[in-house]
């Protein structure tokens, strides 16, 4: 199907249709099935994208969200090792929690796949092949640190050393924590193996390379004409490139991973990156075949119009801006990124959280102790989207009960109770709104249009602000007009005053919709609605309140939070 849109020209009988479905593919970054999803995964990465991915679909765009487990690549062996199963055992372990876990957190998401199916990797060596074939992939002889002790080439990761950057004493061989700087293991300066501490040694081994120099005046073009991207995605990006594109070896000295498809390549595999970053793809084309319509994905690749963004975190924008990005330019005829608005990282008390160095909770025990949208709520009040945000388990409880419930919540609930008390359905406004309702109305569409746009350009935070300022509007109008008051005193203004806040509530569900799924699908239900929110229902064309209707079984949306310890 093509993107198609209906101008509006002259307005015809007073409608005017303007109309634009646009297409919009989703990827959120693959997380490693060597440990559990923790919350820095859900602020940085899989609550923006999915609040986003929720708000287009409201507005009725097309969209197409996918994602999975990276299976591959060091991570996993150093778990598998250090537990002694084997790689398999692990990430089928992880892929199943990881996934469940986002079910329950409410991540819409088309395609949650794994690198380790038989699909992907074909699609992955297909790349290679074709990457090979056109010269932009070279196989040459090159020097790899080897540790005799351990009688084994080793793997980045395996390796440590000072950050040739910033000094740091701990860097790793694929990157340095302290600076964010990606590294070659050749880079690391005093290198030691991660296995026995030995001082690794050079060997010659032969591996392929990207040549990123061949694909550097395209990759300029392409970065130059991006627009509305982050400061600092920006700079990240411009940081790689000053330092000049070189060619990166694509390949290693492996045994757990994508093989090398080419005879005589035994022991070695796709480096994890180059192939991982090719699951964005996968993922599309298997949804596609999986879905019945095998050719469905191009829609989102190769329509000119379609639009693809990126969810990651901080340390992973180099490969989505210029090693995927460089990928899709060899290929040719595939979309590049639009936009990669990646977060930076959540700290728990100072710290990054991280599942390898057991700092900060996993997102199940999370599901075990509260509400999704309790989680949800907070994470994206603090999201790190400018810089490093905080978490604290204070804050979290105070937001929920003062924000959340009070605000929001208590809104909701209170309007609901008193019209269902009252009038026992939704009552019957008169003809012409008053002043206030009319404020009150621009109100909820002006806070509803900014959150919108805010959502949009990926400002999750500041969408939640306008949000909480469309429940305030309606909360002091609620007070000011007493409507409790003008039941005896003025029944048929007390009608309109209960409509105008039980309209104002309809639009504040249309609105947390995508940061509180559950709430919202519930408070729709209790507003009398008996379909759901569906595609189109954020805006202008939404279901409107109609007089008469019953409303659904109402009850409180949010649970309080009592203060007691609870652990981090
Ligand atoms: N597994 C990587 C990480 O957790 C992210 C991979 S994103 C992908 O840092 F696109 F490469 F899959
Ligand atoms: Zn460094």
């Amino acid at each position: 199907m093509a993107n198609f849109s209906i101008p509006g020209g002259p307005p015809r009988l007073g409608i005017r249709y303007n109309y634009l479905m646009r297409t919009i593919l989703i990827g959120v970054a693959w997380p490693y099935a060597n440990s559990a999803l923790h919350l820095g995964h859900v602020a940085g990465t899989w609550l923006p994208a999915d609040i986003f991915g929720r708000y287009h679909r409201l507005r009725g765009h097309r969209v197409l969200m996918v994602s999975g487990s990276d299976e591959h690549g060091t991570p996993i062996t150093v778990t598998a090792d250090k537990e002694k199963k084997t790689p398999q055992e692990i990430v089928n372990r992880f892929h199943a929690e990881n996934h469940n876990a986002l079910k329950r957190l409410g991540v819409d998401i088309e395609c949650y796949f794994r690198t380790t199916d038989t699909f992907h990797k074909q699609v992955a060596q297909r790349i290679f092949l074709t990457l090979l074939e056109k010269g932009l992939i070279v196989e040459r002889a090159s020097q790899a640190l080897f540790c005799v002790a351990c009688n084994r080439f080793l793997p980045d990761r395996y390796v440590e050393g000072v950050c040739p950057h910033c000094q740091a004493p701990d860097a790793r061989g694929d990157q340095c924590d302290r600076c964010g700087k990606t590294l070659d293991p050749a880079d690391l300066k005093s290198p030691r193996c991660r296995l026995c501490g030995n001082r690794p040694e050079f060997r010659e081994t032969r591996l392929h390379y990207l040549r990123l120099p061949a694909l550097s005046a395209k990759l300029e073009d392409y970065l130059k004409s991006r627009k509305g991207w982050r400061s600092n995605v920006l700079r990240f990006t411009q940081n790689w490139i000053k330092e000049g594109l070189n060619d990166r070896p694509i390949t290693r000295d492996l045994h757990w991973g994508v093989p090398v498809p080419l005879p005589g390549h035994d022991g070695k595999c796709l480096y994890v990156w180059f192939e991982a970053v090719i699951g964005y793809l996968s993922a599309a084309q298997f949804w596609a075949k999986d879905s019945g319509s095998p050719e469905a994905w191009e829609e989102f690749w190769t329509n000119p119009q379609a639009e693809s963004y990126y969810f990651i975190g901080k340390d992973n924008i180099p490969f989505h801006t210029i090693i995927w990005p460089a990928i899709l330019l060899g290929l040719g005829g595939l979309n590049l990124p639009t936009n990669v608005p990646a977060n930076e990282y959540l700290l728990l008390s100072g710290e990054k959280f991280s599942k390898s160095r057991g700092i900060g909770a996993s997102l199940t025990e999370c599901l075990e102790a509260f509400d999704p949208d309790q989680i949800r709520y907070h994470l994206a009040s603090i999201m790190p989207e400018a810089s490093d945000a905080n978490f604290s388990w204070d804050d979290f409880i105070q937001k929920n009960n003062d924000e959340l419930l009070s605000t929001v919540g208590n809104l909701i609930n209170r309007v609901l109770l008193f019209a269902q008390k009252t009038f026992g359905k939704i009552p019957q406004p008169s003809a012409i709104p008053g002043p206030d309702e009319a404020m009150l109305e621009a109100a909820a569409k002006r806070h509803l249009e900014a959150a919108g746009q805010a959502i949009e350009a990926c400002e999750f935070k500041k969408g939640l602000r306008e949000i909480l300022a469309m429940a305030q509007a309606g909360n002091q109008y609620v007070n000011g007009q007493a409507p409790w008051k003008l039941a005896k005193q003025d029944p048929a203004r007390c009608q309109s005053v209960t409509y105008a806040a039980l309209d104002l509530c309809r639009c504040l569900t249309v609105a947390i919709h995508p940061y509180l799924p559950f709430s919202a699908t519930r408070a729709w239900s209790m507003l009398g609605f008996d379909k759901p929110l569906g595609p189109g229902d954020w805006g202008e064309r939404a279901p409107k309140l109609e007089p008469g209707r019953l409303f659904g079984e109402i009850g409180p949306l949010f649970r309080k939070i009592e203060r007691e310890p609870v652990a981090p």
